[in-house]
């Protein structure tokens, strides 16, 4: 399997890895494809994310994925982390191998999960925001490969 140089990187020395105390939003998914597990911490300023952290039981492909996507999403609007797609992580790291695609949708869902989380402590409903298991790959509350 070939990795690609960013992806090496990002495995060798993941950025964001670890929690965040008293985080305004924590999504925990799981990967129905490999069972692997990932729990994300958001730190949210008027509604813009100021710090992010994950931690994972997952593979080097998640730990690498993670790392770019809290990258990614660390000064945006939760709306925008919201738009973060994992194809656009994938791409960020100059691509994954097909086998591990799923890896990063773990990524993704735990970006969402954390956001959810942070609008539900807020009062708000994050279905119109999040989307519903109708949506694909927009369910965080049941993490399944729709
Ligand atoms: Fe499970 Fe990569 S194999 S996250």
């Amino acid at each position: 399997m070939l990795y690609s140089k960013k992806v090496m990187e990002h495995i060798a020395n993941p950025h964001n890895v670890g929690e965040i105390e008293n985080a305004d939003g924590v999504g925990e998914v799981g990967n129905a494809k490999c069972g692997d597990i990932m729990k994300m911490y958001i730190k949210v300023d008027d509604g813009v994310i100021t710090d992010a952290k994950f931690k994972t039981f997952g593979c080097g492909s998640a730990f690498a994925t993670s790392s770019m996507a809290t990258d990614m999403i660390k000064g945006k609007p939760v709306t925008e982390a919201l738009k973060l797609t994992n194809q656009a992580v994938v791409e960020a790291l100059d691509g994954l191998p097909s086998v591990k695609i799923h890896c990063s949708v773990l990524a993704e869902q735990a970006v969402k999960a954390a956001v959810a989380d942070y609008y539900q402590r807020q009062g708000t409903d994050p279905t119109p925001y999040i989307g519903t298991c109708d949506d694909q790959h927009s369910c965080p509350s049941c993490c399944q490969d729709h």
